[in-house]
């Protein structure tokens, strides 16, 4: 039975473990161009998306690990022993996940730059529900923005034209597959989220 958007928004949790099954082109064409036809500052549409598969993303395996050095010390405070395990092992294999989608932003003086970030962010979200709509798992990484110059080298990104004055700046990775555990939710916050004012 097909999910409404409430319970697909409910549903998403990040997913650090999946099986070893390809995700089908079409499933990504899908995903991708759920991605697109999220709202974009001036309607700009500065969202640039590199589809990570097969032996290159094998060979992204190092970097993630490089990538850990930068964020277990914090990690290490705020996570309990047996999840900081867990998560520092989900970064050295991925968890299995056959996709990572690395995401960009086309940043130029004719937008301000938050609303630029902001926009790509929401073609991030809008892939992440299609893909639990359609039975696929997510964890989105700032991880990579650790080895920023790196991930842009590994990527080939100097060799895109871009227009004069703009440039490409790395926001996340989308680590993509099919689950293969079913983690607790994470507990919602609500307090003090929210000011109503009249
Ligand atoms: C911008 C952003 C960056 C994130 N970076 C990472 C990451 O590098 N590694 C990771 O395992 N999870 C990462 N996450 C996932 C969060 O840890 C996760 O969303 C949060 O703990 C809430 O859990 P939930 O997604 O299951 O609701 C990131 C999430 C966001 C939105």
């Amino acid at each position: 039975m097909k999910l409404n958007v409430y319970e697909i928004i409910e549903k998403r949790k990040s997913i650090r473990k999946y099986k070893n099954t390809p995700v089908p082109r079409a499933v990504l064409d899908r995903v991708l161009a759920a991605g697109m036809h999220a709202p974009s500052g001036k309607n700009r549409q500065n969202w640039r998306f590199f589809v990570v598969q097969g032996k290159k993303r094998d060979d992204y395996l190092k970097y993630s690990q490089k990538s850990w050095l930068g964020v277990k010390d914090v990690l290490q405070k705020r996570l309990k022993p047996s999840l900081y395990e867990f998560t520092e092992r989900f970064f050295y294999t991925l968890g299995g996940a056959p996709v990572i989608i690395f995401c960009y932003s086309l940043n130029d003086s004719e937008e301000r730059y938050h609303t630029s970030i902001g926009s790509v962010y929401m073609a991030v979200e809008n892939m992440i529900l299609a893909a639990v709509s359609d039975g696929l798992g997510t964890c989105p990484m700032g991880a990579p923005l650790e080895i920023k110059e790196e991930v842009d080298k590994f990527l080939g990104i100097k060799n895109i034209s871009t227009p004069p004055g703009s440039e490409l700046e790395l926001l996340c990775g989308l680590v993509l597959g099919y689950p293969d555990h079913d983690p607790p939710k994470a507990p919602r916050q609500t307090e003090g989220r929210i000011v109503w004012l009249e």
